[in-house]
């Protein structure tokens, strides 16, 4: 059975009786004028449909009869796909996506009434998805008007995302091997970052030393906005300006990812420009590495990313007493939150078609535990702006390490190992080079 079939057949086991769902593209988004941004598919309507065109909409009825998944997307049009390339159509997206019927989008107004005739419920992503809701809110109007012609409308409504998003959570073993290939040439973008990188360079030649590699590697998408952050540029979580020049004896961040067929890779390392670490920059790089190290080394079955930061906190308070960094009894600093000067942000996060994927990640008194099928990010990060209270030193450094880590039976897979991580291996690297 095909892959997209068979996710909408788990969602209709999830769908009470007598319901319908309803799920909608992204838009063509203008970036001025009348160019646009680059098209990326709505990742929610790309994991049901498998369709990557705009204006489209999907809707799985289920009945005591039956149950069909009904695509609605653009008519084919000669004379737009001679200006702005192939439409998929309706006879294809029977053929080849597996839908049972399919319809012209302009046909949508006038087919849904029909198919909520006599429905009880239906699911769409509340409050997520205003152009749909507007849709809903129309026909809802209409058939509640033509009651006395006998026409039943819907009375009940619900979120569809929550299962959705459970359902997207645990990845299949198609999605793990496309995770795997995002990661593998993620990891490939990073290693010629570190073999082409020089004093002198600015910051957004070396993002597209990365971003090349990802196109020559097989995919012309990035999963999110490359930060290429040099020095103190690394302070910045989420610096993506990426202008500034690299200078000798700093530091270079790089948090970059492909995504291959709508999945994330999301790596960061962070690397002498000079290509080698200064006694300071060793001292912490190490620390943040050992970190990182034991940390994915607890990723397993029925740990949780809150468990893993917890300990995360606990080693570096510790680390950063022993480098005379921050002073004081550990358990204090820890209550007071004192680190945060230094490590303000999660240890990860879910990954998947989003970067920042979809799925609960429970509370700080019951967090949700990690389960085979998921694939998480482990990445500790250090940051020591110019102005912290600290030996000068010290300032100006940021640095993360994060991996990409599938959950296992046994424990964690390290999808993006290909990239060297420790001081030796990353100065070989850039030796060679
Ligand atoms: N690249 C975004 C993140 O690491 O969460
Ligand atoms: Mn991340
Ligand atoms: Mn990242």
């Amino acid at each position: 059975m095909n892959e997209f079939e068979s996710r909408r057949i788990s969602f209709f086991e999830q769908m009470s009786d007598n319901s319908l769902a309803i799920f909608s593209s992204s838009d063509e988004k203008v970036r001025n004028n009348d160019s646009e941004y680059r098209f990326r598919q709505s990742s929610d309507f790309l994991y049901l449909s498998g369709l990557n065109e705009p204006d489209a909409c999907l809707v799985l009825v289920k009945t005591e009869d039956a149950q069909k998944s009904i695509l609605f997307n653009r008519a084919k049009d000669r004379l737009e796909e001679i200006w702005h390339g192939y439409r998929l159509g309706q006879k294809a997206a029977v053929s080849d996506l597996y839908f049972d019927q399919a319809y012209q989008i302009d046909e949508l107004l006038e087919k849904l009434p029909l198919l909520l005739n006599g429905i009880d419920t239906i699911y769409f992503p509340i409050f997520q998805d205003e152009k749909l809701e507007i849709v809903l809110k129309e026909v809802m109007t209409e058939m509640r008007g033509d009651k006395r012609k006998g026409v039943i409308a819907p009375h009940q409504f619900i979120d569809s995302l929550p299962i959705l998003h459970e359902m997207r959570l645990i990845k299949s073993e198609a999605e793990i091997a496309l995770l795997s290939e995002a990661a593998e040439i993620s990891a490939a973008g990073h290693i010629r970052a570190m073999q082409a990188c020089r004093p002198g360079m600015w910051e957004y030649q070396l993002q597209s030393e990365v971003e090349y590699e990802f196109a020559q590697q097989g995919t012309r998408d990035i999963a999110y906005n490359s930060i290429v952050a040099g020095g103190e540029n690394a302070c910045i979580l989420h610096y993506t300006n990426n202008n500034r020049q690299l200078r000798d004896g700093q530091l270079v961040l790089i948090d970059a990812g492909a995504e291959y067929q709508g999945y994330a890779g999301d790596i960061t390392r962070t690397f002498p420009v000079n290509g080698h670490f200064s006694e300071h920059q060793a001292m912490l790089y190490q620390l943040v590495l050992d970190i990182q190290v034991r940390a994915i080394s607890q990723v397993r079955p029925g740990a949780t990313l809150f468990d893993i930061n917890q300990n995360v906190i606990k080693q570096m308070v510790d680390g950063l007493i022993e480098l005379g960094i921050m002073e004081g009894d550990p358990d204090e600093l820890i209550a007071q939150e004192a680190y945060k000067d230094f490590y303000m942000h999660g240890i990860g996060h879910y990954l998947g078609l989003d970067v920042h994927d979809v799925g609960e990640y429970g509370t700080k008194d019951n967090p949700r535990l990690l389960e085979p099928g998921m694939v998480v990010t482990i990445e500790p990060g250090l940051y020591i702006s110019h102005d912290a209270d600290v030996d000068d030193v010290w300032k100006k450094i940021g640095i993360r390490i994060e991996d990409d880590v599938l959950v296992t039976e046994s424990g964690g897979d390290v999808l993006t190992a290909d990239v060297p991580k420790s001081i030796n291996e990353i100065e070989a690297l850039m030796a060679d080079a």
